[in-house]
Parts: structure tokens; sequence; C-alpha cells
């Protein structure tokens, strides 16, 4: 039985993986999970899997469980997340809170020598080098539970790396695919949120909409793979049935096909190395009527270039790159700036702050807070770009 934490149970990724627990309960046995809001859901959860530990990150829902749990532990702030890595019987974490605050339990998570299955792409974007440094230094299993990276990780482990020329990342194109680019800058966050194939939390959404969500990808996949930006290549292919594909230096490609459910990803990285043992759903090829790739207009999708821009600087761009962009999201989800206004606050950030290459979390943590506090005060200032 192996013993399993989700940070961020009560979002999608999360949600989907209680599916895989419950399809899996000779498998797994759900030890430790956090909530942030909602507790309702949490307390469901106590019931059905007994875990040891939950952590409701909200601190102000201190006290709404009262005493009523004897055989499950319950902790209130974001500090809690640590606590709940490090439950001795927790054998895989699954990262699947959202926004750069995964840093420190993933940490904690590696120094524990726990597996981790991460779906937190902003922790691995900010904090790349760092992270991977831990990897190495305490030998960590990590597994993406990103489709895409989830899907190349498979594809990279059938075929010998010096025969791998390039891999991409296929990208659906999210709500505004086919959307004139002039009416860009007035569509609602109602609109935003309408993905037209998968369904995932908010800001994931609207990252996907100006295919930014794929430019974190890209970072994600070099520090994941360790393929150079040349090799790391964008398509879009508006079915969502393609996730990953790499390019042999004879030139075939090689595809990892399936249905777009996250299931699928969070299955794999919870049993890997063991092959998931049963089908999860039968999707026959001969359904997939239609399979279309195209390359990106980097007109549509100016975060994708500043992604790749990012990535190139290193340090503490890529850092930059994505607090920029979850201070615009948020403030895009409050309704208090246009959607366009979102990759030009990033470039403005890029800009504005200066790349540095610090040796610990604190350099990184500190380039976060700027960049955060930069993005206030752009908005505050109603600069041009708003
Ligand atoms: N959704 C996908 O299909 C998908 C695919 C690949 C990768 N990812 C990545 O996985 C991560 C989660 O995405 P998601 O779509 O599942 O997000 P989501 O649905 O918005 O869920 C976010 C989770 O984080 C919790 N949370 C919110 N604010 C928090 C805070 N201040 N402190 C601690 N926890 C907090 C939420 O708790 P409450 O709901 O209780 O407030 C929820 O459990 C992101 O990094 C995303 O990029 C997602």
């Amino acid at each position: 039985m192996v013993g399993v934490s989700v940070l961020g149970i009560s979002g999608s990724v999360g949600s989907s993986t209680v599916k895989v627990l419950r399809q899996f309960r000779d498998s797994f046995s759900l030890r430790s999970f956090s909530v942030h809001s909602n507790w309702e859901l949490a307390k469901t959860l106590i019931d059905e899997f007994s875990p040891e530990v939950v952590s409701v990150t909200d601190s102000q829902l201190a006290g709404k469980f009262g005493s009523k749990y004897k055989s499950t532990t319950i902790l209130y702030g974001e500090d809690t997340l640590i606590d709940l890595v490090q439950v001795t019987t927790v054998d895989v974490v699954v990262t699947a809170v959202v926004g750069a605050r995964g840093v420190k339990p993933t940490i904690a998570a590696i120094e524990a020598g726990k597996k981790i299955a991460i779906a937190n792409k902003e922790t691995l974007v900010t904090f790349g080098p760092l992270i991977n440094r831990l990897v190495a230094k305490h030998n960590t299993l990590m597994v993406p539970v990103d489709s895409e990276h989830n899907a190349l990780f498979q594809l990279i482990e059938r075929e010998k790396r010096t025969n791998i020329r390039a891999i991409t990342l296929t990208a659906s194109g999210g709500s505004f695919r086919t959307l004139p680019i002039e009416e860009l800058e007035h569509v609602s966050v109602k609109q935003a949120l309408n993905h037209p194939t998968w369904s995932m939390g908010p800001k994931i959404t609207v990252d996907s909409a100006g295919l930014i969500n794929k430019g974190l990808e890209v970072i994600e996949a070099h520090f994941l793979f360790g393929f150079s930006y040349d090799e790391i290549e964008v398509v879009i292919h508006p079915q969502s049935l393609t996730h990953g594909i790499i390019e042999t230096v004879d030139g075939a490609c090689l595809q990892y096909t399936s249905h777009p459910d996250m299931i699928f990803p969070i299955a794999h990285s919870l049993f890997y190395p063991t092959p998931t043992p049963k089908m999860l759903m039968e999707r026959k090829p001969s359904t997939w009527k239609t399979l279309e790739f195209f390359p990106p207009d980097l007109g549509r999708y100016p975060g994708l270039s500043l992604a790749y821009q990012a990535g190139r600087a290193g340090g503490v761009a890529p850092s930059v790159f994505n607090a920029a962009n979850e201070e615009a999201v948020a403030l895009f989800l409050e309704e208090r700036i246009s959607f366009t206004a979102i990759p030009k606050l990033i470039e403005n950030a890029l800009n504005k702050i200066s790349n540095s290459f610090p040796e610990d979390l604190e350099g990184y943590l500190e380039k976060d807070k700027e960049t955060r506090s930069y993005i206030q005060k752009e908005f505050v200032r109603g600069g041009v770009t708003i």
C-alpha cells in the first residue's frame, strides 16, 4: 500500500487524483491532504479516507472542524503544507496547489525522501535550478503530472537521449484560438474561462487562453528534461489528444496520444515505475477523427515569446515571468485589467527587473516578491499598459 499526500485536493488536479485513488483503493492510501477554502469537501474526504493529517491553509478558517475528528489531526495555515509531506507513512506527494507557494512543501518533500508527482509547474519555473540541485542531491524520483510533460517523460524513457533531436509540447490554443485578434482586448473573464477541451482551475485556464501556460510548460520542460530552448517546440493541436511528440534524429516523430483527462498522467505518476495496471478509459484511435497540428501565431500569443525570452535569459528571469503572470492573472480574474494587459505587464516586469543568479531559495523569493510588488505598483499607477 503506497501512502499518498495531496497538496490542494480541492482543486481540479486534486479532484482527478481522488478519482484515481478511488479506482485503486487496494494500491493507495490517502494519508494527508490540504484544502485552502473548501473545508466542507475536507470533511467529506476525512470521512471517506481517514487520513492522519489534514491542512486547511486559509488560517481564517481555524476552528471550523471543532474537535470531532479523533484520528485525524487538523492543522491551519500555509506553513502546515510542510507537515503534510513529512508524515512518515507518506511515500508520494502530489503537488497540486496553484502558484509559486508550492515551493516550500516541495523542497520539504524532497528533503524527506518522498517521490514527487509534480503538477505545480510554477515551482519548477520559478525555482528550477534550485529544485534540480536538490533532486540530484537527494536522488529524488520526480514524475511530471502535467499531461504534456508526463507524455514526454514516457516517450523519452523509451528512446535513447542521443537519438532525440527535439521535443514538442502540444497546445489546444485556448479559449480564443479563432477570435479576431482585435477583439482580445475586450474579452470577459467568463469567456476566458470557457476552455474548449480541458476542465481546469481558473488560473491555468486563463494562462491557456494566452498560451502563457504553454510558455510556463516550455520552461518546465527545460528544467525537467534538460533540453535547450532551441530543442523545445510548441504546436497548436486543437483536439488535445496528442500531448507530447519527440522527434528522433532520423526525422521520425513519436507521439503520445490519449483522451484529454488528467486521470491518465496522475495514475501514471502515482504508480511509476510500476505500469498503471488496468485500463482507465476505453477510447479507440478509430474514434479520433482528426488530429490537426499547426504553428502558433505569435501575434496572437505574445506571452509565449516572452516565456522563451525569459527561459533563455535564465537566472531569475523565469521567476519574474511567473510572478508577474500570477499577479496579472489575479487582477484579470478580479476584472481589474484587460486580458491583453497580462502579457504587457509581464514584458514590462522582464524589462524593469534586473536579472540575477541566486544560490539559495531566499534569493529567488526576493525576486518573486519584488516582481509582485512591481506589478501591483504598475496597476495602481494605471500605467499605459493597462
Ligand atoms: N488543472 C489541470 O488540468 C492541470 C494540469 C496540469 C498542471 N496543472 C497545475 O496544477 C496546479 C493546480 O492546478 P488546478 O487547475 O488544479 O488549480 P485549482 O483548481 O485552482 O486548485 C488549486 C488548489 O490550490 C488550493 N489553493 C488556492 N489558494 C491557495 C493558497 N493560498 N494556499 C494553499 N493552497 C491554495 C485550492 O484550495 P481551495 O479550492 O480549497 O481554495 C485548490 O486545492 C497548478 O500549478 C496548475 O498549473 C493543472
